[in-house]
């Protein structure tokens, strides 16, 4: 741990900075939100860096979590939410923390700056050459550039995959209500794998990092299992006690249907059910690894999907 200095953390009011200051409490911990309560939390806007003055001050490292939320319609204001918060937030943090000579910033970013990944697997993280698909990622790959480049503190980027939890959220209970229905057709079984990670273990890999801390580099942390995507449907199913359909949907009328939302979305403003980048969540390859970790800070992972499911009922 960066002990015994303070850790400032953004975002420690979302999904994964709640377990990451579960998991720190014991250390000295700062937290930063639009909406703060009471001490430990401070108030501060990464889109308005006047309101960012001072939240540095007497902090020795950085965890930055804080993210627009990943899923939207593309472009639009949309992107320039990312860019405000990812990038220039980013920088503005950055800005404060040179002047106030924090020495360490762990930016959490994702592995979707990857874009899809060449099965089976993709090269180490060193070799990698991001060729990120959207807003959201294109701003995180910024973010990460500068993070790493800063003159001021030293930067280390930790990029995770999907995470998941012991409670339903995001894609999984989409896929989950889907899967309960047998008369849904299956997807087109690509054997595409995807990595995903539990939230107790991507907190883990945070305060090891900040415990070891190996420098300036990019760290990818997974469960290990990478199942493919027929195999988290069959999954699901099955704790569902659902046969699976005997049929499937052509993988040329998904595409097509995702291009039909991205369509819907660009006139509406408002996120489709489906678009292209659900369907491609769903067909691409999403497999990553996440050997430097492991053996650099010694990254263990404790969950599998598998285990975290008690919220589905037979
Ligand atoms: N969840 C996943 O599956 C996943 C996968 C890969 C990578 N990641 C990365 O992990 C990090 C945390 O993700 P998460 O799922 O926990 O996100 P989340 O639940 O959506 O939380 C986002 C956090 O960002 C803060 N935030 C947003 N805009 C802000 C702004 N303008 N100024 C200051 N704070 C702002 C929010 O704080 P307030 O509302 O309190 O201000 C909130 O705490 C993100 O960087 C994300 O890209 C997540």
């Amino acid at each position: 741990m960066a002990e015994p200095g303070r850790i400032l953390i953004t975002g420690a009011s979302g999904f994964l900075g709640r377990e990451v200051c579960r998991r720190l409490a014991g250390a000295h911990l700062r937290m930063l939100s639009r909406r703060p309560g009471g001490e430990p939390w401070i108030g501060g806007d990464l889109t308005d860096p006047g309101s960012l003055r001072g939240c540095c001050e007497g902090v020795e490292a950085i965890v930055h979590l804080a993210s627009s939320p990943g899923d939207g319609p593309g472009g639009g204001e949309w992107g320039r939410s990312h860019h405000r918060v990812s990038v220039e937030g980013t920088e503005a943090l950055l800005e404060e923390a040179r002047r106030a000579g924090v020495r360490r910033v762990l930016f959490v970013s994702s592995v979707r700056v990857l874009g899809e990944s060449t099965p089976p697997g993709v090269a180490l993280p060193e070799e990698a050459e991001p060729a990120p698909v959207s807003d959201y990622a294109r701003a995180k790959a910024e973010a990460e550039r500068r993070v790493l480049t800063s003159d001021g503190p030293e930067g280390c980027v930790l990029r995770l995959p999907m995470l998941y939890g012991d409670a339903p959220r995001g894609h999984l209970v989409l896929l989950a209500a889907l899967m309960a229905r047998p008369w849904v057709p299956r997807l087109p079984d690509r054997g595409n794998r995807r990595s995903m990670l539990h939230l107790e273990d991507a907190a883990d890999a945070v305060a090891l990092l900040l415990e070891r801390w190996p420098g300036r580099g990019i760290y990818h942390a997974t469960d290990g299992v990478a199942p493919t995507v027929e195999e988290v449907c069959r999954l699901l199913a099955q704790r569902q006690g659902v046969p699976a359909a005997g049929w499937r949907v052509p993988e040329r009328l998904l595409r097509l249907a995702g291009r039909f939302g991205d369509a819907l979305g660009a006139t509406t403003g408002r996120r489709p059910p489906i678009d292209t980048a659900r369907v491609r969540s769903l067909l691409d390859w999403a497999w990553y690894d996440d050997r430097l970790l492991r053996e650099r800070c010694g990254f263990r992972p404790r969950r599998t999907l598998g285990d975290s499911l008690g919220w589905l009922r037979e």
